[in-house]
């Protein structure tokens, strides 16, 4: 468990470290370029190495954003290629529906398809996108005011939002600026504002996920999917927390979600191990073998680096501080080295860890997963250079 003293005395990166880390990271997408240019890589590595597989789970939009963040910090146009060819397959993806019935369209079409139109005005990749966000519309419940997550809509086994979809939200804030129709921001703004109203607990620790009743819309309760039980900290929740909350406000500057963000961040903060490498679950903590989430600590920075651009000068020097410990903690522990048998980029990240108190399976477990990369190689975007953030 951290204070803010230990904390404090973990060194920064340095910005030429970001930069070496970043051109390292960027060695291995251009590496991976001709093996997942047709296909994409599976959503988790297996003994640290991807395997090539089809546009069908949430995460290939990860892969194209990373190719996205190589092409600009090179400008090399393999990358733009590579990444403006994989925006057919993405719309070939909502045309066919497969796998999209389910709330994920953000983490999909938003490294992918938006960054592609955001980055060369690409317009089959705008109207994609737009398709995405339609899509997405069409899971939000009235009743409870929520997107649901998974499953069929209206199943009472699955009328729950989950913490992760904050993240999905900016795909719908930036189809209300592409369209000028306001109900896209309108329906992000209902949800975010019962997301951070019933899945942040008193303590700033998060649910994974919360449950309304399906006929009242009334709050039900917290539970947790991948944490280790309903009422403990899933490392990856709390940063999608933290990422969401300060993109909330990049969209809708509420002092509410600045203090959001500075509750999660901080319960965030104090249950880091001495390492700073985030366990999969805060219920463990220094001393335990249980394995460690790196992609939760890369989402956190991004989050941090991100809220930052909006805090006062002192608020907003620390959380920079913050989040390059964060970032030192994962190049020292966590980025690939040369010579390592790897596709991947960042180590030592879990997808789901099963327990007797949750009902998923092992997978991914310490092993590289797709967002991990994305999201480490996007925190180095943004301390290196001056970026357009695509979220
Ligand atoms: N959004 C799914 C996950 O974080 O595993």
């Amino acid at each position: 468990m951290q204070t803010k003293e230990t904390f404090e005395t973990y060194e920064a990166i340095t910005i030429e470290e970001a930069g070496n880390a970043l051109n390292h990271a960027v060695a291995q997408i251009r590496n991976n370029i001709s093996e997942f240019y047709d296909s994409f890589p599976t959503a988790s590595s297996r003994n640290q190495i991807y395997s090539a597989s089809e546009n069908n789970d949430w995460t290939n939009g990860f892969w194209t954003g990373q190719l996205w963040l190589a092409y600009e910090h090179t400008k090399e146009a393999a990358f733009k290629e590579a990444a403006l060819y994989q925006v057919q397959s993405f719309r070939n993806r909502l045309i066919k529906r497969i796998v999209v019935d389910h709330h994920d369209m953000g983490f999909l079409y938003t490294p992918s398809c938006v960054a592609a139109y955001k980055l060369t005005g690409d317009r089959p990749a705008r109207e994609t996108a737009l398709m995405a966000a339609d899509n997405l519309m069409g899971r939000f419940q009235d009743k409870g005011e929520f997107f649901q997550a998974w499953g069929r809509l209206g199943d009472p086994e699955e009328y729950r939002l989950i913490i992760d979809c904050l993240l999905n939200m900016p795909l719908l804030f930036w189809a209300s600026e592409e369209t000028k129709d306001s109900k896209y921001r309108e329906t992000a703004l209902r949800h975010i504002r019962t997301c951070m109203k019933y899945i942040v607990r008193e303590d700033s620790s998060t649910y994974h996920t919360y449950y309304f009743d399906l006929e009242t819309g009334n709050p039900v309760g917290g539970a947790t999917a991948q944490g280790h039980r309903d009422g403990s900290i899933w490392a990856r929740g709390q940063a999608w927390g933290i990422y969401g909350s300060a993109i909330a406000y990049k969209y809708c500057p509420d002092p509410m979600y600045i203090e959001s963000f500075r509750k999660i961040t901080t319960c965030f903060l104090e249950h880091l191990p001495g390492d700073l490498v985030p366990y999969w679950d805060f219920d463990f903590t220094d001393g335990s073998i249980e394995p460690r989430d790196s992609s939760s600590g890369a989402i956190a920075a991004c989050g941090m680096l991100e809220m930052a651009k909006y805090l006062e000068p002192e608020e907003a020097k620390d959380i920079l501080q913050h989040a390059k410990r964060l970032l030192k903690a994962l190049t020292r522990h966590c980025l690939y080295r040369s010579g390592d048998n790897t596709n991947g980029i960042l180590l030592h990240s879990t997808y789901a860890k099963s327990s007797p108190y949750n009902s998923v399976k092992d997978s991914g477990v310490d092993e590289c997963t797709l967002w991990g990369d994305y999201f480490y190689t996007e925190a180095l975007v943004r301390l290196t250079q001056k970026w357009k953030v695509y979220w």
